[in-house]
């Protein structure tokens, strides 16, 4: 779907945020959401629009240097969102250490990454995956 402007990028941000729910079950775990494409092509921006959708007033800048934020959460499904960018990650280790086997573990939290083909062999299999492409005045989302 083509998303033009940042407004519409909030609006279909918040709408995705509306409509996933933790996993239940006795085996279950966080839900992930991995935000493929290239540099620039709008991942931070839709993670924002998540990030305020679910209450969350601080400002939600790129975790490029510090590779991951968590967010508390008040009154949503989800108690946590934890935001990744794993672009300088080179190797998973990097991302265990970390605390990611900890952070997944945990059903109610939203763990939202960036780059997650520098980390794919901790990306779970039902993780949801949305691919961002395109420059300029509007971007291209594709969701699965
Ligand atoms: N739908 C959109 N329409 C117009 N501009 C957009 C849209 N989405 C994002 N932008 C702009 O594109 C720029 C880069 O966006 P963003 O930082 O979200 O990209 P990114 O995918 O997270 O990049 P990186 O891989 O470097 O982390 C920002 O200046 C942002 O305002
Ligand atoms: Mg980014």
């Amino acid at each position: 779907m083509k998303i033009s402007g940042l407004v519409a990028m909030e609006v279909e941000a918040a709408r995705f945020a509306q409509q996933i729910a933790p996993h239940q079950g006795e085996s279950a775990h966080a839900t992930v959401v991995a935000l493929q494409g290239d540099l620039g092509a709008g991942k931070t921006t839709f993670t924002q629009g998540i990030a305020r959708a679910l209450g969350v007033g601080e400002s939600v800048t790129s975790p490029t240097f510090v590779i991951e934020k968590i967010y508390e959460l008040t009154e949503q499904n989800f108690t946590r969102l934890i935001h990744i960018d794993a672009y300088r990650l080179t190797d998973a280790h990097e991302l265990e250490v970390l605390g990611w086997h900890e952070v997944v573990a945990d059903p109610l939290n939203l763990i939202i990454v960036e780059w997650p083909e520098h980390v794919a062999a901790l990306i779970p299999e039902n993780a949801i995956h949305i691919s961002f492409a395109g420059t300029g005045d509007s971007r291209e989302i594709i969701y699965g």
